[in-house]
């Protein structure tokens, strides 16, 4: 039968890096489920669709098509057979996902198309809801966090990094109303689910998070 590990986490908590890392160390596919919520949302976007308009975001999952496929570890994401993984990371698209990742019929497809990523192959997949809705019987569950201005703080030096003008307290404030957004949303909030290990990342590196999932991993494989 396939493993799954699930990692879920309020945004800049440090989930992909980490699970990517993970992945690799075991030889699992890494599924980033917050890409095909932001593939939507880039749909929304480029056609000037209000992601809190429930009906017009229900009527355009009629023409939307997301599918994931992996080379050489990377997730490659299409949106209607576009790849658009250099399209998911605006500011702009982090916002809709954000709002539209609150519709039932944007969860619903897109739950279904994890958990048949899940059902044939060993899993490590990150998201919101992961541990809770989307793979309730996953052997090993995580919920990773850190403080928000350490969050804000690590946004701000990738955002520098890569020449982007950003400001810190404007990232800090964004990423505390969209913590707010994703814990009080209605369909599937996020939270820590019952049997998770909570993992706070605020202080430790990146080696030691990925370290501590291995051990929790090795773990529950030696008592399974
Ligand atoms: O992890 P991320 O920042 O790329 O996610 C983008 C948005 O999608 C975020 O606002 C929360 C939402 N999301 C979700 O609701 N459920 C998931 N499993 C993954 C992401």
């Amino acid at each position: 039968m396939a493993y799954s590990i699930a990692i879920d986490g309020p945004a800049g908590a440090g989930k992909s890096t980490i699970a990517k890392i993970v992945a690799g160390k075991l030889g699992f596919i890494y599924v980033d489920t917050g890409a095909m919520y932001r593939a939507i949302a880039l749909y929304l976007t480029r056609n000037q669709i209000e992601g809190t308009d429930e009906a017009a975001v229900a009527a355009a999952m009629d023409q939307v098509e997301v599918s994931i496929r992996h080379e050489e570890g990377e997730q490659i994401v299409l949106l209607n057979g576009e790849r658009v993984n250099h399209l998911l990371r605006t500011e702009e698209v982090s916002r809709m996902a954000s709002v539209s990742s609150q519709i039932a019929a944007v969860r619903t497809r897109l739950v279904e198309l994890q958990r048949t990523l899940a059902r044939t192959t060993d899993v490590i997949m990150d998201g919101r809801d992961i541990g809770t809705v989307v793979l309730p019987d996953a052997g090993l569950k995580i919920y990773l966090t850190a403080d928000a201005h350490v969050r804000a703080l690590r946004r701000y030096k990738e955002l520098t990094e890569r020449g982007e003008p950003c400001d810190l307290e404007a990232i800090e404030q964004d990423i505390i109303e969209r913590d707010h957004r994703d814990m009080t949303r209605e369909i599937s909030p996020l939270k820590k689910a019952e049997d998770a290990v909570e993992v706070d990342t605020s202080a430790m590196t990146i080696d030691e998070v990925a370290e501590r999932i291995l051990a929790l991993y090795r773990e529950r494989r030696q008592t399974a």
